[in-house]
């Protein structure tokens, strides 16, 4: 099925070309000879309006950039991807997410597979209504007021971040809380003042043996049951995993035990039952709306032509940014704040999926690979790092992230974020020339020793790309329409890199390398020998904690 990586195509060497070409071009300047920029670059799909019309190519690029999907068997490897292949070949896994979000009838992934997630999906949306309705109800009858999500990584950072973006739509819900690092302290803070009787706590693991996440059920289930008893655990604790012997261990209410399945990777799992704590926020209508959403974009990603293509296109530009013109990080700003925790969540699915350096070919990839993925909430961002973004050495490509509608009903100041949103569009794009400054000086009468002190610093570079994703409002539909989005992304990107994007194999060594040390840490001087740097460290520690 694979033709050859990308890098290999004649189209790579082409688009070398192109990037020296437009090197020493402003971006401003492409604008200037082709003011019909946005109706050439821009598409609509699925709902969403993709603007790319500020990135810094032309016509003759994108020609190029578009030949690159065929040129690695793109459509090839998609179809595998649906019909459940095993397309991740380190751990001889399907990737079949796509199959979590599909109507009844689609048979995605086979009549097996359809069945059990529809199934799993009905059980899952059928507990969160009794949660929300008080059904389902604490050891004392006592309906849940206070729901614990206890996860890490993909059991954390999906439910977590779709929570706080849909938070408008989960009013009169019980109040939700998400438990991941190791410290401990956040569980304390949640557990500080809560009623166990009306605390339902949630373990979401896919394998069950996530030292962070056993670590805080553990405590979560002794400090249950010291209120409690031990008889009341069954009623507080549900569980989402494939490993059902550790929810026998652990105690788990048959009728609380959710399956998830290995065909689903965990930075791909928010649509199986780890996004419990969501359905019990947000309610069934709101949660299917959101599956509806990214089976939209899945229906786009599979029919649009790659030129109308918006995961494709975003994938596209995304390459280019990072083989071409050589800009190793993106910014991800939503100008929503309640999208604060997405870059986040996009940290994990692009960095985890194709932060790599192997292709599938187990050769080293000459080219790069992933992008470091970075950001936060617009006009926040605008008073913290865009002075670098603007005016600074390192340069990053940018996703700017809008809603046409206010979350809250707050039309007013929404159109002020949306002003400030195209207004730093703009001036990413056209920075602020010197010309310019010397007018502005020109008007405010400046005295001559100040304006040659003054202007280099206030010119402006310009020619920082962006794309502007801009949509109708945050509700389920478009958030999970986002999230497919970004995964087609990656999974385009990973095509065309010739990478695997569905293993992990680079979080396995930390995790074992802590497991070992933790005797160390615990009794530095009564433990065999650690690396000698850690051991003047380890010792340093014990004396300070042990130091009141
Ligand atoms: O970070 C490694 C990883 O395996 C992620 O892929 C996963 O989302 C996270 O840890 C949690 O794993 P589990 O759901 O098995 O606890």
């Amino acid at each position: 099925m694979r033709i050859a990586p990308g890098p290999r195509s004649a189209s790579w060497t082409e688009l070398h070309a192109h990037a020296r070409r437009l090197g020493a071009v402003p971006t401003r300047e492409l604008f200037e000879r082709d003011p019909g920029r946005f109706e050439r670059f821009s598409r609509r799909g699925a709902g969403l309006l993709m603007d790319f019309s500020r990135q810094h190519l032309d016509e003759m690029v994108l020609g190029r950039l578009l030949e690159l999907p065929e040129a690695a068997g793109l459509a090839a490897y998609r179809d595998a991807m649906w019909r459940g292949e095993r397309i991740n070949a380190t751990e001889a896994r399907a990737a079949l997410h796509v199959a979590l979000r599909q109507r009844p009838g689609e048979r995605l992934g086979g009549e097996a597979i359809e069945r059990e997630v529809l199934e799993e999906r009905e059980r899952m949306l059928a507990f969160a209504a009794g949660v929300r309705s008080g059904r389902i109800a604490g050891s004392a009858g006592k309906p849940f007021t206070l729901v614990v999500n206890i996860g890490i990584g993909g059991s954390d950072l999906g439910p977590a971040m779709a929570a706080q973006a849909l938070a408008h739509y989960s009013r009169g819900a019980p109040r939700g809380e998400f438990i991941s690092n190791v410290e401990g302290c956040r569980l304390a803070d949640v557990l500080e003042g809560a009623d166990p009787r009306t605390t339902l706590f949630i373990v979401c693991s896919k394998t069950f043996t996530t030292l962070e996440t056993l670590t805080h059920a553990q405590s979560a289930r002794e400090w249950l049951r010291e209120a409690l008893g031990e008889a009341a655990v069954p009623s507080h604790f549900a569980a989402v995993s494939v490993n059902h012997r550790a929810m026998d261990t652990f105690g788990v209410h048959p009728d609380h035990r959710f399956r998830m399945w290995d065909w689903v990777g965990g930075r791909y799992s928010l649509w199986s039952s780890i996004g419990l704590s969501l359905a019990i926020a947000i309610g069934r209508e709101a949660f299917v709306a959101f599956l509806e959403g990214a089976r939209e974009m899945d229906a786009h990603f599979r029919r649009a032509p790659w030129e109308e293509n918006l995961p494709v296109l975003l994938a596209l530009i995304g390459i280019w940014n990072i083989n071409f013109l050589e800009l190793p990080t993106l910014a991800v700003l939503p100008y929503e704040e309640r999208l604060a925790r997405l870059p986040a969540y996009l940290q994990q699915l692009e960095m985890g999926s194709n932060g790599k350096s192997v292709t599938l070919e187990g050769r080293r990839a000459e080219w790069q690979t992933a992008a470091v993925i970075w950001g936060g909430p617009g006009s926040n961002a605008e008073h913290s790092f865009y002075q670098l973004l603007h005016q600074g050495t390192p340069r990053a490509a940018l996703d700017l992230l809008l809603p046409a509608d206010s979350s809250c009903g707050n039309r007013a100041q929404h159109e002020l974020a949306i002003a400030s949103c195209l207004a730093q569009a703009e001036a990413f794009m056209s920075g602020y020339p010197a010309e310019a400054v010397r007018e502005e000086f020109d008007r405010e009468g400046l005295p001559a020793e100040r304006r040659e002190t003054l202007e280099p610093h206030k010119v402006h570079p310009g020619s920082r790309p962006s794309t502007l994703i801009a949509f109708p409002r945050l509700d389920p539909a478009t958030l999970g329409r986002l999230i497919a989005l970004y995964e087609h992304k990656v999974f385009t990107q990973g095509v065309i890199w010739g990478i695997n994007s569905f293993d992990q194999w680079g979080v396995e060594l930390g995790k074992r390398l802590a497991g070992a040390l933790i005797a160390s840490v615990r009794d530095p001087a009564g433990q065999p020998a650690v690396a000698p740097g850690v051991q003047q460290l380890l010792e340093q520690l014990a004396e300070w904690r042990n130091t009141p």
